[in-house]
């Protein structure tokens, strides 16, 4: 299939995991990807595959909690291929795995900072684009855990979650009269670093998810980017305000 070609997209994140997936996934059908996120070596990497698969990127270094710099990726965007049509806010972090009462104050700040402000500041400036330039889409990633399931010792994250769940309908709401279609993709755990717990090998991972999980397996990257891609494409153009959950059963 080739659904994107002539279409921009940008992703954040880009550089590891889900994001690298998903921008060699637009890339594969026909899109001018731009690559971001804050460490330019990966990048660049994720560049390298896209180009070797005889695809379309640029890398562009950003910092999702820097406003200035969200607004210059968007401008960037723009002047290196004429326009943004995609915007796939992945970028966000993990941080300490303890109980409430013992999450640090730092911790809780750089969680809900990057998750959640981050994406709606991408939002903002992507939206400012959209809306002066025949609208567009966006699919922010948020996960199962927040608005969908709750485990132990994750509170910053699940709560930064649940908010990009609930931020993804309202932007939803509030931008499609100006031809803006936002939804989100809500993974479980992924074939992704993420959904390692501390020292555990991906072989770990895998037994643990035999038990875990109703599918007894982490959902592969190929198969997130299938989702975001899906809620990006023509196909879905009534499709307003969605959180597609893709976590093997989990929170079924
Ligand atoms: N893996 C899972 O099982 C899973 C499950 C549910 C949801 N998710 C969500 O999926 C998304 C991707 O996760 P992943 O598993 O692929 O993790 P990952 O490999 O750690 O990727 C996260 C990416 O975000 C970038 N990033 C982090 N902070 C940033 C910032 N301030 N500005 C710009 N970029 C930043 C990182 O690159 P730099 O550090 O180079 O900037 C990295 O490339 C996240 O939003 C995560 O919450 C993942």
């Amino acid at each position: 299939m080739n659904r994107f070609t002539g279409k921009t997209v940008l992703v954040s994140g880009a550089g590891s995991g889900l994001g690298r997936a998903i921008a060699l996934a637009f890339a594969a059908e026909g899109a001018s990807v731009v690559a971001a996120g804050r460490t330019a070596a990966s990048l660049d990497e994720t560049v390298g595959l896209i180009e070797a698969d005889g695809g379309t990127a640029v890398a562009v270094t950003a910092d999702v909690t820097d406003s200035v710099l969200l607004q210059d990726l968007v401008r960037e965007s723009v002047s290196r291929f004429g326009g943004l049509d995609i915007a796939v806010n992945n970028a966000g972090i993990f941080r300490g795995a303890v109980p409430v009462g013992e999450v640090s104050e730092e911790d809780w700040d750089a969680v809900l900072r990057t998750n959640v402000t981050g994406v709606w500041l991408a939002m903002k400036h992507e939206i400012a684009h959209m809306k002066e330039n025949g609208g567009g889409v966006i699919v922010n990633i948020s996960s199962n855990l927040g608005a969908h399931l709750r485990i132990p010792n994750t509170a910053a994250y699940i709560t930064s979650k649940a908010a990009v769940s609930a931020l993804t309908r309202a932007a939803a709401l509030d931008h499609i009269h100006q031809g803006i279609r936002i939804n989100a993709v809500s993974p479980g755990a992924s074939a992704a670093p993420m959904s390692l717990r501390p020292g555990e090998t991906e072989a770990g991972r895998a037994e643990r998810m035999k038990s875990e999980n109703p599918l007894g397996r982490v959902a592969k990257a190929e198969e997130v980017a299938a989702a975001v891609l899906y809620l990006a494409s023509p196909g879905a153009g009534s499709v307003v305000g969605t959180d597609l959950v893709v976590d093997s059963g989990s929170s079924a």
